[in-house]
């Protein structure tokens, strides 16, 4: 039932590293950045077909996927990246976004203490209601909104009850994708590169992270897992900002006109699923027990434009042809 798609030759060293959702946006990104370190085996339900890394092809909402992925890949180490993670999907669809976002990072979390492999789990920033004056540290207290921040709380618990010793990442992260529109930061490349008009909302407040580097963090804790570090992170960008100013740093890094992006509230938008206004999340416990600084919003910014002039964007899309 399952099969490996593809096995290129590569300088591989020992470990086995499984990532589920590696056609996602952290997934698929994750899987190249990891690639220099370890074998990379990449779960997808069959979008991938000319990835660089080794797929295995599977749903992991079939019956006995977990067992069957596990057998098949004997990870040393699995990242779940797999996720329904659009918010209005997740209110349209909540009994599928409760398994996929709660049940089976329990499910995983439970199967990967049994087997001893090491675990990450991704969780989100929309777990705060928003309403705090500041930042939020992993002591602040959830208060989700809305189906996909209930369900990726409930996710965490499921977690953390099941395998004591995982990560947990609250994420937010922009980069390009395999559909080149998973991201923010697409979206205001791509509408303003063919001079469209767009909102950009002036009281949301967020912490973005170029995927590569949220990549590269979470590999680093890896390493780190089993020895200080283990339990809920906050991996967000150390800079807080509005989603218009991000659209705004984004043009003027791009060369596009800023004028195009007009600063909007989110109330009134017509977005379905509750966003909560200030995401700004702490990052401190994550700098000191990894005893790195985290990178930079601008460092971040250069990467992604440095990408886009080299192909990176054409090579990830290439993946799916
Ligand atoms: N993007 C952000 O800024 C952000 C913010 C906060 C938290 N996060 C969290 O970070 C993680 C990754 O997010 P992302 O943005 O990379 O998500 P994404 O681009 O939507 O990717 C989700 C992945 O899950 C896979 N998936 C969905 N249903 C599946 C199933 N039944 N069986 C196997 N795989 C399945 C998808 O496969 P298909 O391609 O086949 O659908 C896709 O590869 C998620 O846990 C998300 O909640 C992301």
């Amino acid at each position: 039932m399952y099969y490996i798609l593809r096995n290129l030759e590569l300088d591989t060293p020992n470990m086995k590293l499984l990532i589920t959702g590696a056609s996602g946006l952290l997934g698929i990104n994750l899987a190249l950045e990891a690639m220099r370190e370890y074998q990379v085996i990449g779960l997808d339900r069959g979008k991938l077909k000319s990835a660089p890394f080794q797929v295995l092809k599977a749903d992991l909402l079939h019956r006995n996927a977990i067992d069957s992925v596990l057998d098949s890949a004997q990870p040393d180490a699995l990242i779940n990246c797999a996720a329904l993670a659009n918010l209005e999907e997740c209110e349209e669809y909540p009994d599928r976004a409760r398994i996929l976002n709660a049940e089976i990072p329990g499910e995983l979390a439970s199967a990967c203490a049994q087997q001893n492999i090491r675990f990450i789990h991704l969780s989100t920033d929309a777990v705060f209601d928003g309403t705090k004056e500041g930042f939020y540290t992993e002591e602040d207290e959830p208060n989700p909104q809305g189906v996909y921040a209930q369900t990726k709380l409930d996710g965490e618990r499921a977690v953390q009850k099941a395998n004591p010793q995982a990560i947990i990442a609250r994420v937010n992260f922009y980069g390009w994708s395999l559909t080149n529109h998973r991201s923010l930061g697409e979206f205001f490349v791509n509408n303003l590169s063919e001079e469209k008009y767009v909102n950009g909302f002036t009281d949301v407040i967020f912490c973005p992270m170029l995927v590569n580097d949220t990549a590269r963090l979470l590999l680093a804790m890896l390493q780190k897992n089993g020895k200080n570090l283990s339990g809920l992170y906050h991996v967000v960008g150390g800079q807080a900002m509005s989603k218009y100013q991000f659209g705004v740093e984004i043009a003027r890094k791009f060369g596009l006109k800023e004028s195009h992006i007009s600063p909007k509230s989110v109330e009134g938008s017509g977005l379905t699923a509750p966003r909560s206004h200030n995401l700004w999340l702490s990052i401190h416990k994550l700098s000191t027990d990894l005893g790195s600084q985290i990178p930079e919003f601008s460092t971040g910014l250069d990467e992604f434009y440095t990408q886009y002039q080299q192909g990176y964007p054409q090579k990830i899309r290439g993946y799916q042809q």
